[in-house]
């Protein structure tokens, strides 16, 4: 088993992020103006308290994957959904108990706002990622629809 903790991200580790996004297929910046703000971006979700992200660091050295979430209300819950959005281990460190330790440290985030269940998208083409989900007591229990606007 790898030698990995988890700990919450801080402004040093937005490069490895915006890293670790690209990785995952997320858009690359066209030009420096999008560095500047997806960095802006990315510092706004780590001072945000309804937001969390944590990374997963290799023998207290290295970034290898992280994970985002955002509490959510809604209309007919006093309870708070926990929803995340990102979820990634870098390539070569997969399959080595990180993304269940991620997954690990949000569950009890979301045990500690008292949330009433977690919730993800994951995409069509990602089925290697749903049998991960599966695997570790996720259900699939919706179909998501997505209409693009750009
Ligand atoms: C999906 C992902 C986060 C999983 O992380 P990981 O570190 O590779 O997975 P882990 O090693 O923690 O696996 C945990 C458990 O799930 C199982 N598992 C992992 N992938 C699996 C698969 N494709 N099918 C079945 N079981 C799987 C492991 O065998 C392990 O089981 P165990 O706890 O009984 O030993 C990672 O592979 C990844 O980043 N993939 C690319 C990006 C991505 O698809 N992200 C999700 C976007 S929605």
């Amino acid at each position: 088993m790898a030698n990995v903790t988890i700990r919450d991200a801080t402004d040093k580790d937005i490069p490895i992020i915006l890293g670790l996004l690209y990785d995952l297929g997320r858009p690359k910046p066209h030009q420096d103006s999008d560095v500047d703000s997806f960095r802006k971006l990315v510092k706004n979700y780590i001072q945000d308290s309804d937001k969390k992200l944590l990374v997963a660091i290799l023998d207290d050295v290295k970034i290898v994957g992280m994970i985002s979430m955002m509490l959510l209300s809604r209309l007919n819950r006093d309870a708070l959904e926990m929803y995340i959005p990102e979820l990634i281990v870098l390539g070569k460190h997969q399959g080595q108990g990180i993304g269940k330790k991620l997954i690990t440290s949000c569950i009890a985030f979301a045990t500690e706002k008292k949330c009433h269940r977690i919730r993800l998208d994951s995409g069509n083409s990602r089925k290697e990622s749903h049998e991960f989900y599966k695997h570790i007591g996720f259900e699939q229990s919706s179909l998501s629809f997505t209409k693009n606007l750009s």
